[in-house]
């Protein structure tokens, strides 16, 4: 069976670190590289968590480093009180022994998807600046890409930062507009649906007694993520974001799609909103999902993690 290419763009992140794994644990999915953005944590931290993650499961998979900050808003400051300190709850900074490819991510990513082209599936799992630079730098790169799927907004829900906005949205949204504008096709799995999509802290218990090693460690650093949950919706639940945008490329039957052209506000007090828009190609945006079989999905796939490291 052809294993599916992709790439993550990432901000690692708590969420991030579980939809990565979960990407190299999948027998169908082939991790082809890992580009870094601002956003839970400063584009560095992402960069050294994204290169420890992988050090983790013995893989060698290229890292490039994105953008360090919004193109046009004054940046956020880091989700350090969702995901860390150091993007990974309280574990202290790791040390990991790779360098990241010298290429900035834009770059990375042009290059990358032409030497496949038509072949990688690009997933974007935080602020979408790298993915707006690489639209700048090669246009028709949008002929090249397979598909987008994007882990983001909030279009007929509550935003997650604001009654509005979600935080990757929110995070650049000159970015995100940009984006929606091209011509290509995205899958946006967003708060649409992924507000209801979650992990007990006894999954992750279990998890971590199938898979000592990485499932130990997404067993530690969820607790974290699951307490910042817990003071904000009064339930220990760990909201899976970001796998989400992995299950829905390995298992679409779980998914409902309504085609929306989006915008995204740039200013004011929606920023980061993302609204339905005219002329502008529509946006594959997940509308519906069968949250438990996704959560089981998960926990399936990611309890193979540890068997799997080195694996090539
Ligand atoms: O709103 C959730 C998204 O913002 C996830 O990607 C999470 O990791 C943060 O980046
Ligand atoms: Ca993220």
């Amino acid at each position: 069976m052809t294993k599916q290419k992709l790439i993550i763009d990432t901000d690692p992140g708590i969420d991030d670190a579980m939809a990565i794994h979960y990407a190299l644990a999948h027998p169908a999915l082939e991790l082809i590289g890992l580009t870094t953005i601002f956003g839970n944590v400063f584009v560095e931290q992402a960069t050294r968590n994204a290169l420890f993650l992988l050090e983790q499961a013995k893989r060698n998979i290229p890292v490039s480093q994105g953008a360090p900050t919004p193109l046009t808003i004054t940046p956020n400051p880091p989700s350090h009180f969702v995901h860390g300190d150091e993007g990974l709850g309280d574990l202290p900074a790791p040390t990991p022994s790779a360098t990241p490819d010298p290429r900035p991510a834009h770059i990375f990513l042009s290059e990358t998807i032409r030497a496949h082209s038509g072949e990688v599936i690009l997933v974007p799992i935080g602020p979408l600046t790298n993915i707006a630079k690489l639209l700048a730098y090669d246009p028709d790169i949008t002929q090249h890409v397979k598909k987008l799927v994007i882990m983001g907004g909030a279009v007929d829900a509550p935003g997650n930062v604001t009654p509005h906005a979600e935080a990757n949205i929110w995070n650049d949204p000159h970015a995100a507009d940009k984006v929606f504008a091209g011509d290509w096709q995205i899958d946006l799995i967003g708060l649409d649906i992924t507000t209801d999509i979650a992990c007990t802290p006894e999954d992750f218990r279990a998890l971590g007694e199938c898979a000592p090693i990485i499932g130990g460690f997404l067993n530690r650093i969820s607790i974290f993520y699951i307490k910042f949950y817990h003071s904000v919706i009064g339930k220990e639940l760990c909201i899976m974001h970001d796998p989400t945008a992995i299950v829905s490329i390995t298992n679409p039957e779980c998914f409902g799609y309504e085609p929306i052209p989006l915008e995204v506000i740039t200013q004011g007090e929606r920023i980061g909103d993302t609204i339905h828009s005219t002329n502008r190609p529509p946006v594959n945006v997940a509308k519906t999902a069968d949250s438990d079989a996704i959560r089981k999905i998960f926990l399936d796939i990611s309890a193979k993690c540890d068997t799997i490291m080195g694996a090539q």
